[in-house]
């Protein structure tokens, strides 16, 4: 049986989902997106993404005439025709489809709205074992508070990791670390966690507001402060988070060891609480 795509309101299947060649997405990289976790059949922290979603789309004036409740219902219907249990579901909203030109186009051109889900489980060895990181320059936009379409800067940003045998990059602006190529990224030192403030420089990630309730209800301090390039590689250890990879200890930076190179306690204390998220979200 094949996947159904949403397009506009209508399941489509896989093969038969295709998009204006002057879509603006496609043209321009004119939208937003999301990605949602599904664990056994429910949509995790769904309200936070289509809050932030409607936000991105606000900040550059994509008017979707859609609500959390509406969107919900629309990705749940999906997933259920997909019949999702483990996995995650893509929703982007383009700006629409009309004969190219930078500015905006007129009234009757509508927002295009396109979904697709997939089915896979969690990084159960990534979590328990970690992975390697690099740093890199951070040469995006200033608006990357926004979940654009644009993701040139994220995507070199990636595959200069993927060069150097990493799974991450870790972005700085001059001295400052930002956030990873898809990632938040969190440095532990004596204790206490240390992660960029939410501004326009990083994605108010949803998997790190999470991550701060789990870190303040197990008393761990939770700083949201800048910290350098230099203090990120003399960490005890370190973390990068997001909704596909949840909790997800650094081992290695640029080939070096974090910490005593190992996954470190604090690391395992926010893992479990992440866990505990996960399940509570099942009996809401
Ligand atoms: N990316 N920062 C960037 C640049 C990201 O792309 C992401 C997530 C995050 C973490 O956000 P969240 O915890 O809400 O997933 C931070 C998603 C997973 C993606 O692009 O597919």
């Amino acid at each position: 049986m094949t996947n159904k795509v949403l397009l506009n309101g209508r399941f489509v299947d896989e093969k038969d989902a295709n998009i204006p060649y002057n879509d603006r997405g496609y043209n321009f990289g004119d939208g937003i997106y999301e990605y949602i976790r599904v664990y056994d059949g429910t949509l995790f922290t769904v309200k936070e993404h289509f809050e932030r979603f409607l936000r991105s789309a606000a900040e550059i004036d994509i008017d979707l005439e859609e609500t959390v409740e509406s969107l919900t219902q629309t990705v749940q219907s999906l997933i259920d025709e997909n019949n999702v249990q483990n996995g995650g579901i893509y929703i982007q909203a383009t700006r629409g489809a009309s004969p190219r030109d930078h500015a905006f186009p007129g009234p009757d051109v509508k927002p295009q709205i396109m979904a697709f889900t997939k089915s896979y489980g969690r990084p159960f060895e990534e979590l328990e074992n970690g992975i390697f990181a690099v740093t890199v320059e951070d040469i995006r936009w200033l608006r990357c508070d926004i979940k654009s379409l644009n993701l040139l800067g994220n995507v070199l940003a990636k595959e200069y990791a993927v060069k150097y045998n990493a799974a991450e990059a870790i972005q700085h602006r001059g001295d400052t670390v930002t956030e990873g190529a898809s990632s938040n990224v969190y440095a532990i030192k004596d204790g206490v966690i240390y992660t960029h403030p939410i501004n326009n420089y990083i994605l108010n990630g949803i998997t790190r507001q999470v991550i701060k309730n789990v870190a303040e209800e197990a008393d761990i301090p939770f700083k949201e402060e800048t910290f350098t390039v230099d203090f990120l590689k003399n960490a005890d250890e370190i973390i990068v988070s997001s909704t596909s990879v949840e909790v997800m200890p650094v081992i290695k930076l640029d080939g070096e060891a974090v910490g005593e190179g190992k996954v470190g306690p604090i690391t395992r204390k926010l893992q479990e609480g992440f866990n505990q998220k996960i399940e509570e979200s099942h009996n809401k």
